[in-house]
């Protein structure tokens, strides 16, 4: 008889930004004429930039003749790309890490999802509250957790991010393996500084865990005292693996391609307490499970570091913060409480009320949708997110909306 991995059902209803989805279409389809604006999921809606079309372009059409057909390529991701992500995004900031620890894929999430699988099943998982479903609900899949009661999974170190601690988790009392942490945060949009990163890198060191640090938003940091990359920590290399992503700071969102850091001093350990590098399981896993990502994408993705491409990315970057920067102000004008929003294209809005219920209020008075905050846990009952992803005249509607709904 075929058994289904039971820890499934221990999901709750389906994943967020699927949900929220069918809500809104119903919505939609009860009332075709209301025009919905979203700042719900963050998912961009500018053009890729030109140096990224361009480049997308020049690679399609050398996939179009033979001589320059490209097949299968490696699986870790083309040269070409490791090179140009470890040059600019690490070795420019002074984090050493070199192109062969780069893993080019097609998504943080997949990433962040995936990871996981290297660690022992009874791995005491660390998972910041609010934050991203995908960490915590891959650990569910796997059987790290026990049920499901009263908001929370048995099994998991919740580290709670509220007001009282500005949104950055103090360290556990209990002591985990394995440690979630995403700065700027999703969907606090709080920041982490050296300082707070350099306590967490010491305790993993300490404590023989080891740091999943999802940098997915690094690109909307604009205080220059905050750290990108936790690689610019002293220590890090050897107790994090860091995520990033081409997703929001360049548009590939439908594009589809990101990466992951696995230095080859970072290690876990085996049964009998023996340090094992986690990059050739990485590596493993990938050229097992994975194809890498097309050739033409990650063309695409290289040229975001060329110079137009670097200019083009900051100006999209800018054009999100303005939009952030409006939502902030007019949540600050509605005497709402909020964090976010300054180096992040996410605000976290205290709503005084239950988070759904204000998601409902929201979408059937003004047509806007928000992020429910207890979607992202238990800590975020009470609050709900808006994101700066769209154009500058919907969120100037949107504010409009809201400020004569709610003033
Ligand atoms: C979000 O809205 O939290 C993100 O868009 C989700 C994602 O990047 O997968």
């Amino acid at each position: 008889m075929i058994k289904i991995n039971e820890h499934y059902l221990k999901l709750q209803a389906s994943y967020l930004f699927s949900n929220i989805a069918k809500k809104v279409g119903e919505f939609q389809t009860a009332n075709p004429d209301k025009e919905i604006i979203r700042l719900g999921i963050g998912d961009v809606t500018r053009a890729l930039p030109k140096a990224c079309t361009e480049a997308f372009h020049k690679a399609i059409d050398e996939m179009a003749t033979d001589a320059s057909f490209r097949g299968y390529g490696p699986e870790q991701g083309y040269d070409f790309l490791r090179e140009a992500i470890a040059k600019n995004d690490f070795q420019a900031r002074g984090a050493d890490i070199s192109a062969d620890e780069i893993f080019v894929s097609d998504g943080a999430k997949c990433d962040t999802g995936n990871i996981q699988e290297l660690f022992t099943r009874d791995a005491k998982i660390a998972i910041p509250d609010p934050v991203y479903p995908v960490y915590l609900e891959t650990n569910v899949m796997a059987g790290r957790t026990g049920e499901y009661e009263d908001g929370r999974y048995k099994g998991i170190i919740y580290l709670d991010s509220t007001k009282e601690n500005n949104y950055v988790p103090s360290l556990p009392t209990e002591k985990p393996d394995l440690i979630y942490l995403c700065f700027p945060n999703n969907p606090t949009g709080s920041t982490i500084t050296k300082a707070e990163l350099k306590t967490w890198v010491n305790y993993a060191k300490d404590n023989q865990a080891l740091i999943l640090f999802d940098a997915a938003y690094e690109a909307f940091i604009r205080d220059k005292s905050l750290p990108k990359s936790i690689y610019e920590i002293d220590g890090a290399k050897e107790v994090a693996i860091e995520f990033r992503s081409f997703s929001k700071n360049a548009g590939f969102t439908g594009t589809r391609c990101a990466y992951t850091v696995v230095p080859k001093e970072c290690a876990a350990f085996d049964s009998k307490g023996n340090r094992q590098p986690i990059h050739p399981l990485w590596n493993r896993r990938h050229c097992t499970k994975f194809n890498g990502v097309s050739y033409p994408v990650q063309r695409a993705a290289e040229a975001v570091y060329s110079d137009a491409g670097k200019d083009q990315t900051s100006e999209l970057v800018a054009g999100y913060l303005k939009n952030a920067d409006l939502i902030a102000n007019e949540i600050k004008n509605l005497s709402f409480d909020f964090v976010g929003g300054d180096n992040s294209p996410y605000i976290w809005i205290q709503g005084n009320r239950d988070s759904w219920e204000f998601f409902d209020m929201l979408l059937d008075q003004t047509g806007v949708v928000c992020t429910p905050g207890a979607g992202f846990g238990k800590c975020g009952e009470g609050y709900i997110r808006l994101s700066a992803f769209n154009s500058y005249e919907n969120v100037e509607k949107a504010m409009a909306r809201i400020k004569k709904t709610l003033a």
